[in-house]
């Protein structure tokens, strides 16, 4: 961190002496205010509940120009990575920093695909659940488990074990996700087969079955490797912060993500995919396109409790980059599918004109994210609506391990242990109950 010549001063009305407050500076975005003294010498905390103006820790792997709608994966826009990059490349980055060249990537891509099969005894966890449970339960539940195998061979404060972590969980995620696909359906379980790209693999894993082999379409292979890539990383998000604190205990790696996966599933979150489809398939019941007046009514009226899923973000205020790159995929996966006039498309284009254009959105920079359109291209490629959540889980968790990683390698790391304003009852002495 590189500190600013200016300094903040803190000063109080009722007298009690000021305090100098250093300043850091970013390579870019805001610089910080270190508030870390600040209980020391003055005996106050900060509040913010929601990190609205906090931030957590620092960074080096991803940064978001919420204002310009600018997204960078260690310095890289992600409009360059999307079109240039595929998913185990972004991966490669994401964890160390640096894009791979030809011989680092056959590497990775090698070490990736020696690690997709799982331990057969997680058939026996999944097949303690429901075949209905929904598939961000038993992802929390099987993601939680990998840490019973991994757990002695796991020293967090040894590099290597880090490393060998990230390399087991980008490889099993999509193992996993499929596998817990294949149960609900009640389908035999499809083994990795190596010698596909990572997202052939994945697609091969959820629509093969013994009798059929699955051919896997470059088109829709290329454009789930996108929504991977689109997916991978985002800063200090609610479930990677979940991570980081979770972590930051010392705690079994595969355990936090865990953690990471449970916070993800949350409709304002990773959860929000699946809520938009399923309120563009409300909409679409209710009348379609012709009714999408009324719907933007009931947005507006804040008791309806309505909101319009897919928009709004807390750091974007201005498109994100990752929504228009996710429109452009839809329309190629839909005219490769034959899809071009599916009525879903329509209706998410009228409501993001209408959108785009009202008052009430402009106002509050609310903008399409990148769940707005990513619903519509997983129903088109054949990906079950409640297994949405769980494709986002697969793609995010390189972004969790390589921001845990960072966290761990950094010496200045602490456990995660936010302060509080009580305000509850001050201390009482209990009545014995016959005078309660
Ligand atoms: N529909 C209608 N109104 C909205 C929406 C929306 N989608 N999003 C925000 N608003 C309004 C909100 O009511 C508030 O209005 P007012 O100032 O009058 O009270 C204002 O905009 C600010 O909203 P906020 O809830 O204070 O903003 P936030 O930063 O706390 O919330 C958000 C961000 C993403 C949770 C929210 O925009 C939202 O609920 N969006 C819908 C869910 C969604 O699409 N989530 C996916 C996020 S992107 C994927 C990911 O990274 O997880």
């Amino acid at each position: 961190m590189t500190p600013s010549d200016v300094k903040a001063t803190l000063s109080f009305s009722d007298g009690s002496p000021s305090m100098e407050l250093p300043i850091y500076k970013g390579t870019i975005g805001p610089d910080v205010i270190d508030i870390r003294k600040l209980y020391g010498q003055t005996g106050k905390f900060t509040y913010d509940p929601g990190f609205l103006s906090t931030a957590s820790c620092n960074s080096t792997i991803t940064y978001i120009d919420g204002d310009k709608g600018e997204l960078l994966y260690r310095g890289y826009p992600i409009e360059q990575l999307a079109v240039n990059c595929d998913y185990l490349e972004t991966c490669y980055l994401l964890l160390n920093g640096e894009l791979p060249n030809a011989t680092q990537k056959a590497e990775f891509q090698n070490r990736v695909t020696n690690h997709t099969m799982v331990n057969e005894q997680m058939q026996f966890f999944l097949r303690g659940f429901r075949r209905d449970a929904h598939p961000m339960a038993v992802m929390t539940g099987l993601v939680g488990a990998l840490s019973a195998f991994y757990h002695d061979s796991t020293d967090i404060n040894n590099p290597e074990h880090r490393e060998v972590a990230a390399i087991r969980l980008i490889a099993k995620m999509p193992t996993l996700v499929a596998m817990a696909y294949k149960y609900t359906v009640g389908q035999p379980y499809i083994y990795p087969k190596n010698d596909l790209s990572y997202s052939g693999n994945f697609l091969r894993m959820m629509f093969a079955t013994p009798c059929e082999e699955y051919k896997v379409s470059p088109v829709i292979e290329r454009a789930l490797d996108r929504i991977f890539i689109l997916h991978a990383d985002h800063e200090q998000n609610a479930s990677t912060s979940t991570v980081r604190l979770c972590g930051s205990s010392g705690t079994n790696p595969f355990a936090a993500i865990a953690a990471g996966v449970a916070c993800l599933w949350g409709p304002a979150h990773g959860g929000a995919n699946e809520a938009c489809l399923n309120m563009l398939e409300d909409i679409q019941a209710m009348g379609g396109v012709a009714k999408v007046g009324e719907f933007m009514n009931q947005v507006k009226d804040k008791n309806s409790g309505v909101r319009l899923m897919g928009f709004g973000h807390r750091v974007y205020k201005n498109y994100d980059p990752r929504a228009k790159l996710m429109q452009e995929t839809c329309k190629e996966v839909l005219q490769e599918l034959g899809l071009e006039n599916d009525p879903l498309f329509k209706l998410a284009m009228a409501l993001e004109k209408i959108a785009l254009e009202d008052d009430y959105f402009v106002a509050r920079k609310l903008y399409p994210n990148v769940d707005f359109y990513s619903g519509i291209v997983q129903r088109a490629i054949g990906i079950p609506v409640p297994l949405f959540t769980a494709i986002f889980a697969l793609a995010r968790t390189v972004g969790w391990i390589a921001q845990l990683n960072e966290m761990i390698a950094d010496p200045e790391y602490k456990i995660g242990r936010p302060r509080q304003l009580f305000v509850g009852s001050a201390k009482r002495d209990v009545k014995p109950l016959a005078q309660r």
